[in-house]
């Protein structure tokens, strides 16, 4: 294949990819059903906070072609679909984009072409749902007519070593001309090694289980957070200490929460998929609702704060700082924030906020209602810390961003702050413990 390159769906893990391929000298144009991004992205302008699509976007010549219509798709070769998979609000995966994106192409399917799949989805859906799919609609024959393969992305979008370039990718194909075809795609675009599977499945497989490991270990240390704050040991000494073992010990830490479209997500995809053949997933739903109850653990420790300073909850004024759901990017997806926002306001507890790298409330719940500083609706603040800070009884610090790390205990104190609640166990610990300041980390 000349790979004549599609990209359906351009997030966070299909821009830059498509970037990255026209980079290498493929021909590349980019789908997508939100106009409002598409018009960013004809105007050079990146639809999320990130630097290298915004350079990349900027150096592109001609300019990455981009377009809502999917009958550019048909004279493409190489097809490839990184729409989201969500889960909904009972936890249940939602296929719906995939499923939209694979009627778009199976109405342009021809003889030779080959698509990939990249959205993270459970083992099964591309033999069980994708196949069926295409065949039927296009009246072609996967693995003699058309071609499918499945190499789930693991981009971490802020992370300033692995990008989509360098990233080692597997990939599953429908056959062996499936697979190779695939595989000579990414030996093209990307410079990480390319491991081929035995499966569909298996592939979709690695990318639940990646992500279930990281969820089940960053569950356990959640709850020996939770147990060594009762036991009174600091749990990221102990986790430092385990962590000298040279052998068979990987740190995870503890914190406010676990957040993204990956993370939170993915474990329900493999959950619900071995639950509908027969199996609980008792280990991984636990993991789950550890993790999901995170949030309400640190509006538990606030509230244990306020008490300290004979305040409550109830008409404190409290200040997060942070709303996206790791450091230094402007993701709000799952984000613990908001859930920790909206648990302090049920309990009637006066809110604002700070995140220095979100502009818009775009992906925050619909209960979110936006108010920043104490008392007024307003945009939000900024960079300016310390005027949201001003005049809070307690401030969390929900999310690591670089500009939170080196506040000290009399930033706090100059505004008349009495309780910090450190999310992220970000800030110097021994500072704030030899000062005024009610201090709690997670688990320390
Ligand atoms: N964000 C990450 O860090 C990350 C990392 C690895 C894997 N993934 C996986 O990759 C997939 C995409 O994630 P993302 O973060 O890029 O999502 P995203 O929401 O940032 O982007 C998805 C894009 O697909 C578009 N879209 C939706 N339905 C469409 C359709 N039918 N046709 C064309 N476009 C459509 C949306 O408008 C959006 O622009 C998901 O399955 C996710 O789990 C994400």
């Amino acid at each position: 294949l000349e790979h004549k390159t599609a990209i359906i769906g351009l997030g966070y893990v299909g821009l830059p990819l498509a970037l990255l391929a026209k980079q290498k000298g493929l021909d590349v144009i980019g789908i997508d059903v939100d106009e409002r991004k598409l018009k960013l992205i004809n105007a050079g302008v990146s639809p999320f906070t990130d630097e290298d699509v915004t350079n990349a976007l900027k150096s592109a010549t001609p300019p990455l072609s981009v377009t809502s219509d999917t009958a550019a798709m048909a004279d493409r070769d190489t097809l490839v679909v990184c729409v989201p998979t969500p889960v909904d609000a009972t936890y249940t995966p939602d296929l719906g984009p995939v499923i939209g994106a694979c009627t778009g192409i199976a109405k342009v399917l021809h003889k030779g072409q080959l698509v990939i799949i990249e959205s993270t989805i459970n083992p099964g859906v591309c033999d069980e749902i994708i196949v069926p799919l295409l065949e039927k609609q296009s009246g072609l024959t996967c693995g003699k007519d058309f071609y499918l393969a499945h190499c789930p992305e693991r981009i971490n979008p802020g992370d300033e070593k692995w990008h989509v370039g360098n990233i080692a990718r597997v990939v599953g194909g429908y056959d062996p001309k499936s697979l190779q075809l695939a595989v000579a795609f990414y030996q093209k675009v990307i410079t990480g090694s390319v491991k081929p599977m035995g499966s569909l499945k298996e592939a979709e497989a690695v990318k639940v289980v990646e992500n279930s490991f990281r969820d089940v270990n960053i569950a356990f240390v959640n709850e020996l957070a939770m147990s060594f704050t009762k036991l009174g040991i600091d749990v990221v000494n102990v986790i430092d200490g385990a962590a000298t073992k040279p052998f068979a010990f990987m740190p995870h830490y503890p914190g406010a929460g676990v957040g993204g479209h990956c993370i939170p997500v993915d474990p329900y995809y493999l959950i619900e998929y071995a639950k509908k053949n027969g199996f609980d997933h008792k280990f991984l739903s636990i993991a789950r609702n550890i993790n999901n109850g995170m949030p309400a653990f640190v509006v538990e420790r606030v509230a244990e704060a306020l008490r300290t300073a004979n305040l409550t909850l109830k008409g404190a004024k409290v200040a997060v700082l942070g709303l996206s759901y790791k450091p230094n990017v402007g993701d709000l997806r799952e984000s613990p924030s908001l859930e920790i926002i909206d648990e302090l306001k049920l309990s009637g507890a006066d809110v604002a906020v700070h995140d220095p790298y979100v502009t818009k409330f775009d992906g925050a719940p619909s209960t979110f209602s936006g108010e920043v500083v104490f008392g007024e609706t307003a945009a939000i603040s900024g960079n300016d810390i310390l005027q949201t800070i001003a005049g809070a009884d307690a401030v969390i610090v929900a999310t690591n961003h670089r500009e939170y790390s080196d506040l000290l205990p009399d930033d706090f104190l100059a505004v008349g702050v009495k309780a910090v609640i450190d999310g992220r166990n970000c800030l110097n610990k021994d500072a704030f413990e030899a000062s005024e300041i009610i201090y709690e980390g997670v688990g320390r």
